[in-house]
């Protein structure tokens, strides 16, 4: 059977997930679907005519109509606005719920057996509001912020020791947002532990600009945020799923019990293979940070508390 994606968006980080999903062949359908009429068909033919050059043969159909998204095997969701200079992601909230909402009921109505993959912001919660409004099963919803988040790590560790990114292994879990837990013990670089090689306050630096990494791009964009690293990391999600691979990714999945966290969703290390999430791994964290795991749970449940009175 042909394989299908569905972006939902066909703004910045949506048409280059599109891009991306289309360039790795990693379906022969790639749906991009937004409410401007015309722009997920310009966006749409723009990427086919590349086609012929880059090598790929998925084809993009851009469409207004969510006829055209049945039976998608991915949903992507990126639909939504993106953070202005001075906005927390926060501020996005209530205005985004309602296009997230409104989005996954159309996505649950013509692909009840599909996967999704929250992008829009704030995202933890808007990830609890796709999985309470599609009524799915909990690991067939998503959030991605994980892969970015230590993707952002990993580079920035890269620029401060002079290596190349692909040396530095790094995670960070919890929250996308204050609350993301950087994971100084499981951060290396070739092999090496990060704490080895660079001090207490370097350490700190690190984590923070990563924290404050969405920020910094829209302080430099004026309008907008950041779409080249966030859309490889959805790429690469929906790479595992339809290839079925079980890679782990930090991903915000939904707890039952793991690092002591239940019936919320989280940045955690998680396989994802065709049925979305196929187990949540359990790394080795000490006291310290479990406590801040916790902590970016119970934040993420009282926001989500409010968005489940509401819908
Ligand atoms: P953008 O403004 O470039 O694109 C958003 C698109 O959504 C627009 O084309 C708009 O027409 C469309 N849209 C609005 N309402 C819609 C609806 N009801 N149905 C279909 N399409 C609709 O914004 P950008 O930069 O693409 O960001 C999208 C979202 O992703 C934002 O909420 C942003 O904060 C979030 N984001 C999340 C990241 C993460 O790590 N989770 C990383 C980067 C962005
Ligand atoms: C980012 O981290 C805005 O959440 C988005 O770039």
């Amino acid at each position: 059977m042909a394989k299908k994606v569905t972006v939902v968006g066909a703004g910045n980080v949506g048409s280059n997930t599109a891009r991306r999903i289309a360039e790795k062949d990693l379906a022969d359908e790639v749906v991009m679907i937004d409410i401007v009429e015309g722009l997920p068909q310009g966006l749409a033919l723009d990427i086919n005519q590349s086609a012929p050059v880059e090598g790929f043969s998925a084809h993009v159909t851009g469409t207004n109509d969510y006829a055209d998204t049945a039976g998608s095997d991915v949903c992507v969701v990126t639909a939504g606005l993106p953070r202005q200079p001075g906005m927390s992601r926060m501020d996005l909230l209530d205005k985004n719920a309602a296009i997230v909402g409104g989005v996954t009921k159309e996505l649950a109505a013509n692909s009840p057996d599909t996967v999704i993959i929250v992008v829009s912001n704030p995202l933890d919660e808007m990830t609890f509001l796709a999985s309470l409004v599609s009524g799915f099963p909990k690991e067939r919803v998503m959030g991605m912020a994980g892969v970015l988040d230590s993707s952002r790590l990993r580079y920035f560790i890269a620029e401060k020791l002079d290596v190349a990114p692909h040396e530095v292994e790094a995670m960070t879990l919890g929250s996308h947002g204050d609350q993301m837990v950087a994971l100084p013990r499981h951060a290396t670089v070739n092999g090496k532990p990060l704490p080895e090689l660079v001090d207490e306050a370097e350490l700190k630096e690190l984590f923070q600009r990563t924290r404050d990494g969405g920020a910094e791009i829209v302080g430099y964009l004026k309008k907008g945020s950041a779409f080249y690293a966030p859309s490889t990391s959805v790429a690469t999600m929906v790479a595992s799923i339809m290839s079925d691979s079980d890679d782990i990714h930090p991903t915000c999945a939904w707890t039952t019990g793991q690092y002591g966290v239940s019936d919320v969703y989280l940045g955690v290390p998680a396989k994802l293979g065709k049925g979305g999430v196929t187990e949540i791994v359990e790394l080795d964290l000490n006291d310290d940070e479990i406590a801040k795991l916790k902590e970016a749970a119970e934040a993420i449940r009282t926001k989500c508390a409010d968005i489940a009175a509401k819908n």
